[in-house]
């Protein structure tokens, strides 16, 4: 029952600090499993999938360090069994990493289906199909079960149906110990993909090409300890950015590597926000009325799907229509029924939005409908008139590290509220 009080109005101004990438943490975490020793992961984010990523190897029997608040040191040398438990499956999308990297180092894997945002089907067939291409017998799905085994997997050529960051990385973790060279075709460029490749490398594997959409892996006999520090987060750092120009603000990004940036930045400046960038830090500001604009979503590097529902709250305050096309997603509008109580003018139809900018949001009580939906609802209080509460907060501290407090340390009028549940009330 804890919400966010956020009341808008407020131009954001300073200095905000941005962690380490969500999406490439969720998927080195499961990557420790293939290491012979100690591996330390630095510039974790402290984020509630990071915690479940973290219970999730402690209950295979990795022993997990914490050393600091963003720093962890996992030996997977102890690791006891390949199943991993339902309940914490379910918390989280990238549960299913651990198929990979269980099925990499053992040759086994029982890994329930995983939980994560919804944006209508989200089918994992082309993982699958990469571990039968490496030689694994994937088994017909039992209580919710994947089940995968091999006895030696084979190095293979792997051709993506559809570009999908999910099947990248489970055959990068899959293929990376194997007998022989992998090709995976039509690969993932985030740089998400590029950090795990990196860090795999750093561990003993030969990867090349990640970043393009060729992959090449060839197997080595074994993996090793390593310390490796974790990218910043882009779509962290563009949903800050975004907050800058939807309040009229001036706000420095700091820890970025602008390169990753470049499609969010390229928006912003067509929307009319003011943007320079120095080695690792970005400045962002804005004033009067935004410019409409076009946006369409595509794997990297287009522009971000993670980053649509905080564009679409900017073209709800531009001036003149605007068209958001969702190319990744099937259903990735379900926030727009929240944003029009605070008085947006959005019309849907399949995979386009039509924007009809207006002057002002009002406050309205609202809900987070997923990770990035919700990061939509705080930046639109930000910029509302009047005081917006946001519900089901826990989808945004999924993947945000102390979002009230970084907005906080902007100036931003943000407090988190914790209520006791009616239920509790009434039994008192
Ligand atoms: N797809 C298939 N079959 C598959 C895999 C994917 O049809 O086997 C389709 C999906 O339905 C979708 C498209 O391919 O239409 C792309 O899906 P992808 O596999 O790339 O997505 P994902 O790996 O499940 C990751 C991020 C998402 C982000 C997408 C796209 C993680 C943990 N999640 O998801 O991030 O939206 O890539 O960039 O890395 C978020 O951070 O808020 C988030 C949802």
């Amino acid at each position: 029952m804890d919400k966010y009080v956020i009341r808008g109005g407020q131009p954001l101004t300073g200095t905000v600090d941005i962690s380490g990438a969500k999406n490439a943490v969720v998927a080195i975490l499961p990557a420790t499993v293939l290491a012979n020793g100690v591996c330390r992961i630095e510039n974790i984010p402290n984020i509630a999938d990071v915690a479940t990523a973290l219970e999730i190897l402690a209950s295979l029997g990795a022993t997990v360090r914490r050393i600091d608040r963003h720093t962890v040191e996992i030996d997977s040398r102890t690791i006891v069994t390949q199943t991993v438990p339902h309940d914490l499956a379910k918390k989280m999308r990238a549960s299913y990493y651990f198929i990979g990297a269980l099925l990499g180092r053992f040759g086994k894997a029982s890994v329930p289906m995983p939980g994560g945002c919804y944006f209508g089907v989200r089918p994992i067939d082309q993982h699958l199909k990469g571990f039968s291409c490496l030689g694994a017998k994937v088994m017909p799905m039992k209580n919710g079960m994947i089940d995968a085994h091999a006895d030696q997997l084979q190095g293979s050529s792997v051709y993506l149906d559809m570009v999908s960051v999910g099947a990248t990385v489970n055959i990068m973790l899959a293929a990376v110990c194997a007998n022989g060279t992998t090709v995976i075709e039509n690969a993932a460029k985030e740089p998400h993909i590029v950090d795990l490749a990196n860090f795999l490398n750093s561990m003993g594997a030969d990867i090349r090409g990640a970043g393009t959409d060729v992959i090449k892996i060839y197997g080595v006999d074994r993996l090793y300890g390593t310390t490796y520090s974790i990218i910043p987060d882009q779509i962290e750092a563009g949903t800050y950015m975004a907050a800058a120009v939807a309040t009229g603000g001036d706000v420095i990004v700091r820890n970025v590597i602008p390169k990753h940036l470049e499609s969010i930045t390229a928006k912003l400046q067509e929307m009319g926000a003011e943007i320079e960038e120095f080695d690792e830090d970005i400045r962002v500001s804005a004033s009067g009325r935004l410019n409409h604009c076009n946006v369409k979503t595509m794997p990297h590097p287009g522009f971000p799907t993670d980053m649509q529902p905080q564009i679409a709250v900017l073209l709800s305050l531009a001036e003149g229509t605007s068209i958001i096309n969702e190319g990744v997603w099937e259903n990735r509008f379900r926030y727009v029924d929240e944003l029009r109580r605070m008085g947006a003018d959005i019309q849907v139809d399949g995979k386009l939005a039509v924007v009809q900018g207006i002057p002002q949001l009002t406050a309205a009580p609202v809900k987070a409908m997923d990770l990035r939906a919700g990061a939509a609802m705080v930046i639109a209080a930000l910029a509302a008139k009047g005081v917006t509460e946001i519900e089901e907060i826990q989808y945004i501290e999924r993947g945000y590290e102390d979002i009230v407090e970084k907005l906080q340390g902007l100036g931003a009028d943000i407090e988190r509220v914790t209520e006791d549940a009616p239920g509790l009330q009434q039994a008192l």
